[in-house]
């Protein structure tokens, strides 16, 4: 990846009596950045920042996201137009490659993806070692990581075409991961894909068909699947895409660095929170009972959140739960649920929310968790399985950021430092001495 940012000025500190002026950096588009690099040389003081709530880890080409005018553009586009126009394969082939597809290429990348989708068979035996009660996003650590015990012709970083197998694997591998986590979890039996089906056809037949009938991928269903893939696969500098980034800048094989960020995703804070709003929406149950969760959620002494709302960069409605919202409803109404209980929960539940003060004040919305619980739910999938969906259409952001962390001549390992304030150096006591 070529560097494009641009010196704009300086910013000058003063401290410990010295004055420094550091470089101000531009992009094509937001905030400016202050190039603080050369500042423990010049001063032996570093910058303290816990929750990155002020630090760009990286120069990026790939996602932008405006927080206060609730913008998403991936590669320039926007996530709206996107989910409206275009196909996953197709979005994973822009963030791949910068470029939308022409219909020669996205016919060959679509070849390639779907020659790409079954797993070796011994590859099925992992599967057995899981308790049958284990949670699908446990499965998806420990198979996604033995990736790399079974593909070692794609695992040197250093070669571009070993890099570009291994990403045509992870993203045609993970719908067959992820569908057999869910059929272990069920006892069904593993089903193949099949070459004659899109991506999103694919992954809900090899969730839903079972043997002892035909099963018929719904157009409107499989439309929706591939539209929340879209919306998930990319999303700047999330704490599992610097996840990604912090493996790979180790030399870390690829299958290892997913390993990772699938790890940091099924947290509740990240992409857990979709399992935990729906689990929410079903505890709340009706919309009597609204006024008392948003009382806890308010509470200070409580530790309940409203699973779904609120986001570290978005101040302003998160455009994903917009589109989500939309598809939630087409969803409900082609499978005739349109009196979903949940539903109606939700809906009410973000009408006070965002009515209410302590929301408006602190800037909550509902974020892409708050609705896709709901339409995945009607979809049929099991409440443990929202956050391997999550994980299986984020694993081509998560690629294409590693891919771009790995080509930027300027990379280096990761290795943040720290203000110590433990003990500082003594003697050791004897045992008989304490
Ligand atoms: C994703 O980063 C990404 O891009 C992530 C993601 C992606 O695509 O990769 O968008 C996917 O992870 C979406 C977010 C999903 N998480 C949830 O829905 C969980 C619930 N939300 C919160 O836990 C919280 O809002 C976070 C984690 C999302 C953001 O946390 P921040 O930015 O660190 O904000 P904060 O925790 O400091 O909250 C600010 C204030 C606090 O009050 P004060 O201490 O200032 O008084 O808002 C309050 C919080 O208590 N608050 C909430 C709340 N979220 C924040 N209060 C009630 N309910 C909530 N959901």
């Amino acid at each position: 990846m070529e560097n494009k940012t641009k010196p704009n000025g300086s910013a000058t500190l003063s401290v410990g009596g010295k004055s420094l002026d550091l470089p101000v950096l531009s992009g094509s588009v937001g905030p400016d950045v202050i190039d603080v690099k050369s500042l423990y040389a010049q001063t032996g003081m570093f910058t303290l920042d816990p929750g990155f709530t002020s630090t760009a880890s990286c120069e990026s080409q790939i996602t932008y996201i405006d927080g206060d005018e609730g913008v998403l553009l991936y590669r320039g586009y926007p996530i709206d137009q996107l989910a409206d126009n275009s196909s996953f394969l197709e979005v994973c082939y822009l963030l791949l490659n910068g470029e939308l597809p022409n219909a020669a290429e996205l016919d060959e990348y679509t070849n390639t993806i779907t020659h790409h989708t079954m797993l070796h068979t011994q590859f099925d035996r992992f599967f057995e070692g899981y308790r049958r009660d284990a949670h699908p996003m446990a499965v998806m650590v420990g198979t996604v990581g033995a990736l790399s015990a079974f593909y070692h012709d794609s695992t040197d970083i250093n070669d571009p075409m070993q890099r570009m197998i291994a990403t045509h694997r992870l993203i045609a591998k993970m719908p067959t991961i992820a569908a057999r986590a869910h059929k272990y979890s069920v006892g069904q039996p593993f089903v193949s894909p099949r070459n004659d089906l899109s991506y999103s056809e694919n992954f809900l037949r090899m969730c839903f068909a079972v043997p002892a009938e035909d099963y018929e991928v719904n157009p409107v269903l499989a439309k929706a699947m591939d539209k929340i893939f879209i919306l998930h696969a990319d999303h700047e500098q999330n704490a599992s895409t610097s996840t990604v980034r912090l493996a790979g800048s180790s030399g870390a094989n690829p299958f290892a660095c997913i390993a990772a960020g699938i790890a940091c995703l099924w947290g509740p804070s990240h992409g857990g929170a979709n399992e935990a709003a729906l689990n929410m929406l079903r505890e709340i149950g009706s919309v009597d009972k609204i006024p008392e969760y948003v009382k806890r959620a308010k509470d200070k002494d409580d530790p309940f959140r409203l699973m779904g709302f609120g986001h570290r960069v978005y101040k302003n409605y998160d455009p994903r739960a917009k589109v989500m919202q939309q598809t939630c409803h087409e969803v409900l109404d082609v499978l005739d649920k349109r009196d979903e209980p949940l539903l109606q929960v939700a809906m009410e539940l973000e009408k006070i929310a965002l009515e209410d003060e302590y929301f408006v004040s602190k800037k909550l919305y509902p974020n892409i968790d708050f609705y896709s619980g709901i339409t995945l739910n009607a979809l049929g999938f099991p409440t443990e399985m929202y956050t391997v969906l999550f994980a299986l259409a984020r694993t081509v952001g998560w690629i294409a950021q590693w891919e771009e962390m790995t080509t930027d001549p300027t990379q280096r390992i990761g290795r943040p430092r720290q203000v110590y304030t433990g003990a500082t150096e003594r003697n050791y006591v004897p045992l008989d001495k304490r």
